[in-house]
C-alpha cells in the first residue's frame, strides 16, 4: 500500500483507481492552496501526489521527494504541465503524467463560448441590460462582427485545436492553423505572422514552454486586423497581457475571449477595464463530467506507476 497525497479537492469519484487498488490517499477536503512547504512535506511523505495547475511542483518539491523520501509519480490533473518541472523529475526518476483526451471536447465547447461571446460582444450586452442601461430596441445598438463565414486562425493544432475546427465547419469558416512542423494537412502555414494579420478570429492552443512565451507579444498584436478577435483558452503567459489590454484601449483590435491569464488569480487592471474583453476565471475543462473524468485519469496514472507499470499518460521522457 503507498501513500497519495492529493493537492486539492476533487470530484466524488475521481480517486476510485487509487482506493480500489488499496493506496492510502490522503485528501484537502478543505481545498486549501498547498504553499511550497506544504508542498515539499507532500515530497518528503508521499509515494505519489496528484496535483493541479496551482501547484508549482519545482526541484525543492521534487528533490524532497526523491532524497528524503520515496515520491515515485506526480499525476497532474491537467493536460498542461508546465506547473511541473519535468527535467527535474525526469533526472531524479519521478514519473510525471497528464491528462489529455478527457478534456478536448469541454475545451473546446469553451473556446466557442468565447468566440461567440466576443465577436458578439454578450456580456458587454448583458451588462447594459442588467446595470438598466438598456432603453429598448435599437437598430444599431450592441453591432458586433460576426462569426459565420469568417476565417479562423489557429495557433497550435493538437487535440483541442482540431476539436475548435471542427466545430467551426459548422460555421462556414474558413479554418487555417499553425504549427512549427508541416501538419501536412489543408490549411497549414509556416508563417504565424501571416496567419494573424489574415484571420478574424484568432485561437490559441500551444502548451507553454519556453518557445511559446510571449509568443503573442507586443510585436504580433500589432499584426493583428483592426476587426480581430484574439481568443486564448491555453495559458495565460502565451499573450502578452498588458500589450493586449494596450491594443483593446487603442482600439487596435476588435476584441478579445479569455479563459487564462499570466498572473491567475491576478487579472491585469488595464484588461479588467478594457473594452470588448470577455473574461473568464479558467473554466476550460469546468464540467462536472470532464473535471471528473480528469481526476479519474489522473488517479489511473498514479496507481499505474505504483503497481510498476507504464503510465497511460507519461510526459517524462
Ligand atoms: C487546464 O487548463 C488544463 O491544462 O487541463
Amino acid at each position: 500500500m503507498a501513500r497519495v497525497v492529493v493537492t486539492r479537492r476533487l470530484p466524488a469519484g475521481g480517486l476510485d483507481p487509487l482506493l480500489d487498488a488499496g493506496h492510502e490517499v490522503i485528501t484537502n477536503d478543505e481545498d486549501r492552496v498547498f504553499d511550497p512547504a506544504a508542498l515539499a512535506k507532500a515530497g518528503r511523505d508521499a509515494d505519489a501526489i496528484l496535483c493541479l495547475l496551482t501547484d508549482r511542483i519545482d526541484a525543492p518539491v521534487l528533490e524532497a521527494g526523491a532524497t528524503g523520501g520515496r515520491l515515485r509519480v506526480v499525476a497532474n490533473v491537467a493536460v498542461g504541465y508546465d506547473n511541473v518541472d519535468v527535467a527535474t523529475a525526469a533526472r531524479l526518476g519521478i514519473a510525471v503524467t497528464n491528462t489529455p483526451g478527457v478534456l478536448t471536447e469541454t475545451t473546446a465547447d469553451t473556446t466557442w463560448l468565447l468566440i461567440l461571446a466576443a465577436r458578439r460582444l454578450a456580456t458587454d450586452a448583458e451588462a447594459d441590460l442588467r446595470s438598466g442601461r438598456w432603453r429598448g430596441w435599437g437598430f444599431e445598438d450592441h453591432l458586433s462582427l460576426d462569426v459565420h463565414g469568417t476565417r479562423l486562425g489557429l495557433v497550435g493544432y493538437g487535440r483541442i485545436g482540431r476539436a475548435v475546427a471542427r466545430r467551426a465547419v459548422a460555421f462556414g469558416m474558413e479554418i487555417v492553423h499553425h504549427t512549427r512542423h508541416d501538419t501536412g494537412e489543408p490549411g497549414w502555414t509556416a508563417d504565424l505572422d501571416e496567419l494573424l494579420a489574415t484571420s478574424d478570429v484568432v485561437s490559441l492552443h500551444v502548451p507553454l514552454t519556453d518557445a511559446t512565451r510571449h509568443l503573442i507579444d507586443r510585436d504580433r498584436i500589432a499584426r493583428l486586423r483592426d476587426s480581430a478577435t484574439l481568443v486564448n483558452t491555453t495559458r495565460g503567459p502565451v499573450v502578452d497581457e498588458e500589450a493586449l489590454a494596450d491594443a483593446l484601449h487603442a482600439g487596435r483590435l476588435f476584441s478579445a475571449g479569455l479563459d487564462v491569464f499570466e498572473r491567475e488569480p491576478v487579472v491585469h487592471p488595464r484588461l479588467l477595464s478594457a473594452p470588448r474583453a470577455v473574461l473568464l476565471p479558467h473554466i476550460g475543462s469546468a464540467t462536472i463530467g470532464t473535471r471528473t473524468a480528469m481526476a479519474r485519469l489522473a488517479a489511473t496514472n498514479a496507481a499505474a506507476v505504483l503497481a510498476g507499470e507504464r503510465p497511460p499518460d507519461l510526459v517524462t521522457p
